[in-house]
């Protein structure tokens, strides 16, 4: 009898675990769309290296400027702080090398911008809790930074309607007559 028990209890624990598994595979992530790659960049820079595996902050290369509005895009210069003894023989830091060593800006292909008659501030939305996350995605998890998340008006309005922060047109415009 004792045996018997055991069984049907092995069975229905079983069928629970297995239930209970059901809706992780239905929502596996062959089922959604493939994600975007992003433009081919002058070095190929991978995110997946610096921020992910060697875990350096956002911040450590995109330092704000002084008005709050945009983050840097680092200079050849500083990437060899690390690139003058690492990795010396791959050909895509030897490119690097070669930028820093002319002292030209390195030609990135921009992948999130707004049209200049749109003001933003990354500092204003970071100091009400926005993350890098919330407007980039997973950036530490792209081989190639893509635009996978919405930054036209309509973006940035359903934010602003969720956070109940303005809508009003001359918040994002600065509109002349
Ligand atoms: C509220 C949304 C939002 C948040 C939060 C945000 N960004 Fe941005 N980011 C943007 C938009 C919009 C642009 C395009 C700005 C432009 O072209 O003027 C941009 C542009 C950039 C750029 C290109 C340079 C520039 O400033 O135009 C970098 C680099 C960047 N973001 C990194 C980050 C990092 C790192 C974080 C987190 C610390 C972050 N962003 C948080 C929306 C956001
Ligand atoms: C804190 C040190 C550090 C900084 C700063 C740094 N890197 Fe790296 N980078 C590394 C390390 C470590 C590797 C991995 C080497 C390996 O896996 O053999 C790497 C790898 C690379 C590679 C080869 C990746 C590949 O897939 O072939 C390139 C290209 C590169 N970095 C470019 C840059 C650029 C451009 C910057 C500046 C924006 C930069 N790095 C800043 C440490 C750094
Ligand atoms: C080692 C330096 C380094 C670190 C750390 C780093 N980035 Fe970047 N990031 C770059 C470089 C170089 C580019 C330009 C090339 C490219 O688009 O991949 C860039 C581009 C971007 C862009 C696209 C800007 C545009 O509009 O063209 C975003 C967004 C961004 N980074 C967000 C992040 C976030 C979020 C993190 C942290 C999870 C991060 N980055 C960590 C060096 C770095
Ligand atoms: C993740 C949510 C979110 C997204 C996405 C977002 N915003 Fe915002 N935005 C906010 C919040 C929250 C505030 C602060 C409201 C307040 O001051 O109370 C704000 C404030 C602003 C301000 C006013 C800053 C000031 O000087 O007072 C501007 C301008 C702005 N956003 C532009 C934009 C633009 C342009 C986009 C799209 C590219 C955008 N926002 C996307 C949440 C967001
Ligand atoms: C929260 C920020 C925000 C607010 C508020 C906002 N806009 Fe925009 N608007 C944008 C952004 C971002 C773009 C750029 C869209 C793109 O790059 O495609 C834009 C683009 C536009 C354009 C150019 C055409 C287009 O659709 O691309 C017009 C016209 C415009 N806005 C009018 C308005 C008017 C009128 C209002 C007030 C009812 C308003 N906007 C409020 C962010 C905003």
């Amino acid at each position: 009898m004792l045996r018997i028990r055991e069984v049907i209890i092995l069975v229905l624990a079983g069928i629970t675990l297995c239930c209970a598994r059901m809706p992780a595979q239905a929502g596996a992530p062959q089922a959604t769309a493939p994600a975007p790659v992003g433009p081919e960049q002058p070095i190929h820079f991978s995110h997946m290296v610096h921020a992910d595996q060697l875990k350096l902050p956002c911040e450590y290369c995109h330092v704000m400027s002084r008005s709050g509005d945009t983050l840097a895009i680092p200079r050849a210069g500083m990437c060899m702080q690390c690139h003058q003894t690492m990795d010396t023989s791959n050909p895509e830091v030897q490119k690097l090398a070669q930028y820093a060593k002319s002292g030209s800006f390195i030609p990135w292909v921009r992948v999130y911008e707004l049209p200049s008659f749109v003001s933003f501030s990354h500092k204003e939305h970071i100091e009400h809790g926005a993350t890098c996350q919330d407007c980039h995605g997973d950036v530490a998890h792209e081989e190639r930074v893509a635009k996978v998340t919405d930054i036209s008006m309509a973006g940035c309005m359903s934010c602003h309607r969720v956070k109940h922060a303005s809508l009003d047109c001359n918040t994002c415009h600065f509109l002349q007559q």
